[in-house]
């Protein structure tokens, strides 16, 4: 396998939103404008991202991530890609679920994210690897994993229809992507309950453990203006077969698992 190679974004200056950013709080934010963006907002909540997470999910978080593994068909001895790893926890479960036999690596832009993910104590123990990286250039060669997973990042990619390509490219052939997304309740009152939490509750979450609103008004918009679970199948079947789209929780998170042909 390739030494893990390193992309350097400058992202460590945190600064309060631009004017330009302020504008993406109200749209979810395209083109090249989005990376440094969405890089200053992780830099921004990295310290308090676990504790966002599993207050704003009521703890469900891992039980999703834990579902996206065994129905991806994680196991022992393979090697596996977690991309947009953040601070790691979909990697570390990867590699608990391992019992440490196996290559676990997690990638991702940012330094302050991948600094948390390198100081769990479990990462150090089951020797999973963190390598700092664009998801939509990986660095590593045509078929190197038998798995590749992203946790509720897609939506963060400046170009979903590259970074799926890149996933599927450094996939084995019959390899699986696994994508596990924040969902989309198909039930319109819980729908619209969810929504109504992502644009208060969570909010009010975020705020009080960063002193911060606009990173968690953008990532409230970010769900709610994302492919519907059909679009992003159908977007995934441009890329892979066999895809299948697996609500969790009522259809609040969104598992989806492809295969390279
Ligand atoms: C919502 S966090 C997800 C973290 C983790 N996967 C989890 O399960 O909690 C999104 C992560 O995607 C990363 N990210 C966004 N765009 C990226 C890109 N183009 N390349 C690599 N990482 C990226 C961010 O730096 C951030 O750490």
């Amino acid at each position: 396998m390739n030494p893990p190679a390193q992309i350097i974004l400058d992202t460590t200056e945190a600064q309060k939103p631009t004017e330009t950013q302020r504008s993406f709080i109200s749209a979810v934010p395209r083109g090249e404008a989005k990376r440094p963006f969405i890089q200053r907002l992780f830099t921004r909540i990295a310290p308090r991202y676990d504790w966002f997470n599993r207050l704003a999910s009521g703890g469900l978080d891992q039980r999703w991530r834990r579902v996206a593994i065994a129905r991806g068909g994680v196991r022992p001895g393979q090697r596996i890609l977690d991309v947009c790893a953040g601070t790691g926890d979909l990697a570390l479960l990867c590699a608990q679920r391992q019992g440490g036999s196996g290559t676990v690596i997690g990638l991702d832009l940012n330094a302050e994210m991948l600094a948390h993910a390198r100081r769990k104590p479990q990462g150090q123990r089951l020797r999973v690897g963190w390598c700092r990286s664009d998801a939509e250039t990986l660095p590593f060669a045509d078929g190197t994993f038998d798995r590749v997973v992203i946790g509720f990042s897609t939506r963060n990619l400046n170009d979903l229809p590259s970074g799926l390509k890149e996933m599927v490219r450094v996939l084995r052939p019959g390899g699986r992507l696994i994508i596990l997304e924040t969902g989309r309740p198909s039930h319109p009152l819980v729908r619209a309950g969810y929504q109504l939490f992502l644009l208060t509750g969570a909010r009010l979450i975020g705020w009080l453990l960063t002193g911060r609103c606009w990173p968690f008004t953008y990532l409230a918009k970010s769900v709610q203006q994302f492919l519907t679970p059909a679009q992003f199948t159908e977007r995934l079947q441009r890329v892979a077969t066999q895809v299948e789209y697996i609500p969790i929780s009522y259809g609040l998170a969104s598992l989806y698992l492809a295969t390279k042909p």
